[in-house]
């Protein structure tokens, strides 16, 4: 296997090559002045399976062509395969119809990816477990949940946790990581207005005075959640609040609002999108191995 970086996140790229002892095949990207991608594969790829590392993040749509792009590019270099592994899918946050008129765009971008020469996909954990099947090719669905539970139990002292997820649609997953540490659950819901997508109400079922609470989600975007649901939590006699989820997306102001939320004691992401700069109180951990596994 040889494995090849989208230039979205070169590092976890070169990382995952290095647990599989397999060659990172170096490629030119560059953008045309009428902003057209313009990329070129440089390596050997003729009948070697290829992993193509693309988290689709920002800019999400020139991310989405650079990955076609690669995948046409190596098939005409003759690659046997490529499994294609994404950290995180851009677009999944629309998974559903809300309001007429709109698309499945979740759907859209999985059509895309599935008509192209992409063998098989490598996806971790999702807003919505549905997602895989938008895929008209094999999927791999990879949880990164073992290392929040690891990182909480080397971290916190668990007869003072409860785990909370910041909404109803979350609770699942949250659930399956309370279980794993044996520790309580607490409800919150948050409320949303359709149209502006601003949270309107946060309401919590539960006792969290003096308790660690560990909010667990699949992803942070405003950072909008995060502040309101440790607002909440701490008005309700929380003693420290930490922010867990899966994906750091960090758009718009979210870091400077989070550096600045008092309430958030600590946030704990995985590497699944690369940033330069995070919020204050940050832990990142590493997916690399993850995906590594699931390839060999
Ligand atoms: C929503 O259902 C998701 O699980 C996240 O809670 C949400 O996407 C986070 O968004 P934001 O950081 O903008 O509040």
């Amino acid at each position: 296997m040889v494995v090849v970086s989208g230039s979205s996140h070169p590092k976890l790229a070169a990382e995952i090559a290095q647990l599989l002892a397999a060659p990172l095949i170096p490629c030119e990207i560059s953008v045309f002045p009428n902003t057209e991608k313009r990329l070129r594969v440089l390596g050997e790829v003729k009948n070697q399976d290829v992993a193509l590392i693309q988290s689709l993040s920002s800019p999400v749509d020139t991310l989405v062509v650079e990955t076609l792009l690669l995948a046409d590019a190596l098939e005409r270099l003759g690659a046997r395969s490529i499994k294609l592994i994404i950290p995180w899918l851009g677009y999944s946050l629309q998974d559903k119809v809300f309001l007429p008129g709109e698309p499945l765009s979740a759907k859209v971008i999985a059509s895309i990816i599935s008509h192209s020469f992409i063998e098989r996909v490598f996806l971790l954990d999702l807003h919505n477990s549905s997602i895989p099947g938008f895929f008209s090719v094999p999927t791999e669905y990879i949880s990164a949940n073992q290392l929040f539970v690891e990182y909480a139990k080397a971290s916190f002292d668990l007869k003072q946790v409860v785990v909370t997820s910041p909404d109803f649609g979350g609770l699942k997953r949250a659930k399956q990581f309370a279980d794993a540490l044996d520790v309580d659950m607490v409800k919150v819901e948050k409320t949303r207005d359709r149209h502006t997508n601003e949270i309107i109400e946060t309401h919590l079922q539960g006792e969290v005075a003096d308790k660690i609470a560990l909010i667990y989600d699949d992803v942070i975007a405003t950072g909008g959640t995060v502040i309101s649901v440790a607002q909440t939590l701490k008005e309700k006699g929380a003693a420290q609040v930490y922010f867990m989820a899966t994906h750091g997306l960090f758009v718009g102001e979210a870091i400077k609002k989070l550096s600045q939320a008092s309430a958030v004691d600590g946030i704990v992401v995985t590497n699944s999108i690369h940033h330069e700069q995070l919020p204050e109180r940050t832990t990142v951990l590493d997916c690399a191995a993850l995906f590594a596994s699931a390839l060999q």
